[in-house]
């Protein structure tokens, strides 16, 4: 099962996500992180960057990318990465990656797929969860033994993304996104949500059934999960009571 913490505020959920990406550092300290993009790992890059660890040999694999923004575009994920992650965490840029950023777009899944392979694997994967319950941009329908491989974005999505644009119409159609196969052969999955638009979502990743119509529903098919949210995000969890007697029992090997 899962490990699902409620916390009080999403600053207290990234000391925990932070802390967790720190345990793996001390004792990995070329580790591969997945790295998400959006609002919600903010406080986790803020948090670990406080920590002031040395992560200049950690390497990245960012989960997605839009397809069709030019080089540069100050909204790619390639610049939001490293504007939010590798100049604040101090990650050394050739050492993080995004798909679609080498080779011609048609070949990009395979080369991804085959890089974060010639790594050894993503040891600890953060996520983030859209409103569809897309994790990545993996929308409903997504197989879940997806790897990398570009899609079209649902309209949902566009809408909830156009803030970071001048108009919707701006909002690229396509992108290029970690499957849900690759996302479950990471060793550890991290999954934060905040907020009540999130409610759903992650009670139907949790606790419904799991379907390519609930692509974050795919978190339950992997042994190692640590869910984060803070209370509106859990506003919606039937066993809520009993994530928290679990968290508040936790065994000493477990902090
Ligand atoms: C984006 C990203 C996802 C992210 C999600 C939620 O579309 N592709 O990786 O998890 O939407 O975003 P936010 O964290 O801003 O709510």
């Amino acid at each position: 099962m899962a490990e699902v913490v409620i916390v009080e505020s999403a600053d207290a959920a990234g000391e925990l996500a932070a802390a967790a990406i720190e345990r793996l550092v001390r004792t990995k300290p070329d580790a591969v992180l997945g790295l998400a993009t959006g609002s919600t790992p903010l406080t986790t890059w803020r948090a670990l960057a406080a920590r002031g660890l040395d992560l200049s040999r950690v390497r990245g694999f960012a989960l997605d990318e839009y397809v069709g923004l030019p080089p540069g575009h100050p909204e790619s994920y390639r610049a939001v990465i490293a504007r939010e992650v590798v100049e604040p965490l101090g990650l050394t840029p050739s050492l993080v990656r995004v798909p679609g950023d080498e080779g011609p777009l048609k070949l990009a899944g395979e080369s991804y797929e085959r890089a974060i392979l010639e790594a050894g694997g993503i040891d600890l994967q953060v996520l983030g969860i859209g409103r569809t319950g897309h994790i990545g941009f993996n929308e409903p329908g997504s197989s879940l033994a997806s790897l990398t491989r570009v899609k079209t974005l649902a309209e949902q999505t566009r809408v909830d993304n156009a803030r970071f644009f001048p108009s919707i119409d701006d909002v690229p159609m396509h992108c290029i996104t970690q499957g849900l196969g690759t996302i479950l052969r990471a060793r550890h999955l991290v999954l934060l949500a905040f907020g009540k638009a999130k409610a759903g979502p992650i009670a139907a990743a949790l606790e419904g059934p799991v379907s390519a119509s609930t692509p974050g529903s795919v978190v339950q098919l992997h042994p190692r999960v640590t869910v984060i949210v803070d209370e509106s995000a859990a506003a919606r969890l039937a066993h809520a009571d009993y994530y928290r007697h679990a968290w508040d029992n936790r065994l000493d090997w477990e902090r």
